[in-house]
């Protein structure tokens, strides 16, 4: 039995394994620029964030209809109920969809279509994550959470990812205070590629109750220090700071060194079709190349549910 876990750092498009993929494409009559899927994986090198987020912007073109975001996030959800994962906790990326011509109405009906059942077909409580593309201009953000209003009903919360440097949280702030006042929990990546200043200034300017990544806090003390006191969870992805070279091999990450100084660290998967591995494959790799103990690994499951927006009633069923 995988150990019972949640997971707070997943981009549902990032989910997207090449044979849906192809699958999706033949459905859709999308041409995609590989002959099939050993081709398409043979692309899976990357060498940093943006030359990833290329491809993972790129395969998007094959989600074209509510039915294909239900059928990758149903695809997901088996896959996560089959590594123990209790609840999860999904982000998505609207621009990605509408900047293609998408409807957001059809982005978010098709995510529920399979979140609304996942309860009972997986055993996966679930909360959904609109991320801005800080890559994007404040003002896209604002206009996407003024369309995303009609929907609030199935949107917990908010978060910020893409290409992260030169993209300060500062640039965000009108957005999450207008979410803020939505009742819209706050999230958002900092301290992926960029510096630990990004990381307070998360927390800082806008709020957020999470950080997702935050591994370069380790640069700074101080920080460490005001994340350890303040119980910041961390949403940490071991084999994605690999795959994107943050880390040079999964032996060096800081992990092990963050649970020692007493941060609120939760181990995720980030973006699994592309990184090696769904929330369990992280949990393995960590137990068996940085010898977390038993005792560490519970801990991090622990976590998960701790920094989950469940309350707690929720929180004792899904552990
Ligand atoms: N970092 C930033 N943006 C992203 C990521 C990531 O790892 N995955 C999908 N969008
Ligand atoms: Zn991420």
């Amino acid at each position: 039995m995988p150990l019972p876990k949640a997971e707070l750092h997943l981009h549902i498009e990032g989910t997207l394994e090449p044979e849906l993929a192809f699958e999706l494409a033949a459905r859709n009559g999308v041409e995609l620029p590989y002959a099939d899927t050993e081709e398409l994986r043979k692309a899976y090198q990357f060498e940093d964030l943006q030359s990833f987020l290329n491809l993972y912007y790129e395969l998007m073109a094959v989600l074209r209809t509510e039915q294909d975001f239900a059928d990758l996030t149903d695809a997901y959800l088996a896959r996560a109920a089959a590594q123990g994962v209790r609840h999860a906790e999904i982000f998505f990326d609207p621009q990605a969809h509408t900047k293609r011509g998408l409807e957001l109405g059809t982005v978010v009906e098709g995510l529920w279509r399979a979140l609304e059942r996942s309860e009972a077909r997986h055993g996966v409580s679930t909360r959904l994550i609109m991320c801005f593309l800080r890559d994007d201009s404040a003002e896209s953000a604002m206009a996407t959470l003024r369309a995303a209003e009609p929907y609030l009903d199935r949107i917990t919360g908010i978060g910020l990812d893409s290409a992260e440097v030169g993209h300060p949280p500062v640039k965000f702030r009108e957005v999450y205070e207008a979410a803020a006042a939505l009742g819209l929990r706050r999230v958002a990546h900092a301290g992926e590629e960029g510096p630990p200043a990004y990381i307070t200034e998360a927390l800082d300017v806008l709020g957020v109750e999470r950080v997702d990544h935050g591994l370069r806090c380790v640069e700074d003390p101080a920080l460490v220090e005001r994340l350890v006191r303040e119980r910041v969870p961390l949403t940490l992805c071991p084999l994605s700071n690999v795959r994107l070279r943050t880390v040079d091999t999964l032996a060096d990450h800081p992990l092990p060194a963050m649970l020692d100084a007493g941060l609120l660290c939760t181990v995720n998967s980030d973006d699994p079709a592309y990184f090696g591995g769904y929330a369990g494959d992280n949990f393995d790799a960590v137990r068996q190349t940085l010898g977390l103990t038993g005792e560490r690994l519970r801990e991090l499951a622990r976590n998960s549910f701790l920094a989950s927006f469940l309350e707690d009633d929720e929180e004792r069923r899904a552990r």
